[in-house]
């Protein structure tokens, strides 16, 4: 079989008339980014890439030394490149204007540079996720300031979205809306391959994944979801359900992708608005899920068309398999 790399890919993206030549160097910067990560991931204690900096982000999480590394990592390749009007991270309370030395371009890059970093110093798998939106435009047609405003937009309005996994493989999911398709990294050739073409969710699955630790907290729809697929084929579901937490979002929604299944993080007791940020969480998973077929709502509301109010807010999340995510919506309507 032909290999198809990233490049090519996006190439023929770009000659299909589906993204720009911005665009394309935007998505290939972030992807070279990743696999920096994934070598510095990989090294682990080698390269005393354990332990943390010893200080607190904006969310007052303990900030790892991969998370600061990481986040050095896709600033400096992506602020030079002349498409971008401004970066935003988990890990910097503003965003990151484009130093006045290099040209600014029409794209707005949001990420969380390595997501479930509690899971780095135990090697479990962890990730990048990254969505582009486009810059708000003035009247005249001029870029408007690349301030937090300029980021508030629905998810709706992302251009393009993905995220790395740094797992067994380090795989690369990206949709720029038109599917949903995954890469693998070739060590030998340090590119990446086209793997996944074409991802499906199926609509149904027997698998859901959930951090029940926080159950006494749940409301009652998703208390009445888990309750129902814990009680297996006795109960109104009728078959049984197997349960998978791996605590880093990334190797949960690319299990989704791969085979299937429903994740949630939902608001609890003492997660109000839920725990995971709306902007570079939530909405690029959300647009991918979608792109392959599956679903995304906070339990009322379609993840893509919520209005951002701030750059870190933080959001309840159902994605995955249609009819079970569908199912969960309806138990928060009926409450
Ligand atoms: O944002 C963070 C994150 O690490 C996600 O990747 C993951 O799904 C979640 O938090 C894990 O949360 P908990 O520690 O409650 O299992």
């Amino acid at each position: 079989m032909r290999r198809v790399t990233l490049t090519q890919f996006l190439i023929q993206r770009q000659q299909a008339g589906k993204i720009n030549a911005d665009l394309r160097l935007l998505i290939e910067t972030v992807a070279r980014a990743c696999k920096a990560i994934s070598t510095r991931v990989n090294k682990g204690a080698l390269a005393d890439g354990h332990g943390t900096v010893g200080t607190q982000n904006v969310q007052g999480e303990v900030v790892q030394k991969l998370d600061a590394l990481s986040n050095e990592i896709l600033l400096e390749a992506n602020e030079w490149g002349g498409n971008l009007a401004a970066l935003a991270s988990e890990e910097m309370e503003n965003p990151h204007p484009i130093p006045t030395r290099f040209p600014k371009g029409e794209y707005l890059l949001l990420f969380d540079p390595l997501d479930g970093s509690s899971n780095i110093d135990v090697n479990i798998s962890v990730g990048t996720i990254f969505s582009v939106l486009r810059c708000p435009k003035a009247a005249s047609g001029e870029l408007c300031e690349a301030n937090e405003a300029a980021f508030l937009q629905p998810g709706n309005k992302q251009v393009a979205a993905g995220f790395a996994v740094y797992g067994p493989t380090t795989v690369f999911a990206l949709t720029v809306g038109d599917g949903a398709h995954g890469f693998t990294l070739d060590r030998e050739t340090y590119t990446f391959v086209l793997t996944h073409p074409e991802i499906r969710i199926p609509a149904d699955t027997a698998e859901f994944a959930i951090n029940v630790s926080n159950q006494r907290r749940w409301e009652a729809p998703v208390r009445r979801y888990i309750e129902e697929c814990l009680a297996g084929q006795d109960g109104p579901r009728g078959k049984d359900f197997n349960m998978r937490w791996v605590a880093s979002m990334v190797a949960d929604v690319f299990r989704v992708l791969s085979r299937g299944g429903i994740f949630m993080y939902p608001r609890d007791a003492k997660n109000t608005d839920g725990r995971l940020r709306l902007m570079y969480e939530a909405n690029p998973m959300a647009f991918i899920v979608e792109q392959a077929g599956g679903a995304a709502t906070d339990g009322s509301t379609r993840i893509l068309d919520l209005e951002p109010n701030a750059l870190h807010q933080r959001v309840a999340v159902i994605l995955g398999s249609k009819n079970e995510v569908e199912r969960v919506t309806a138990y928060h309507k009926k409450k």
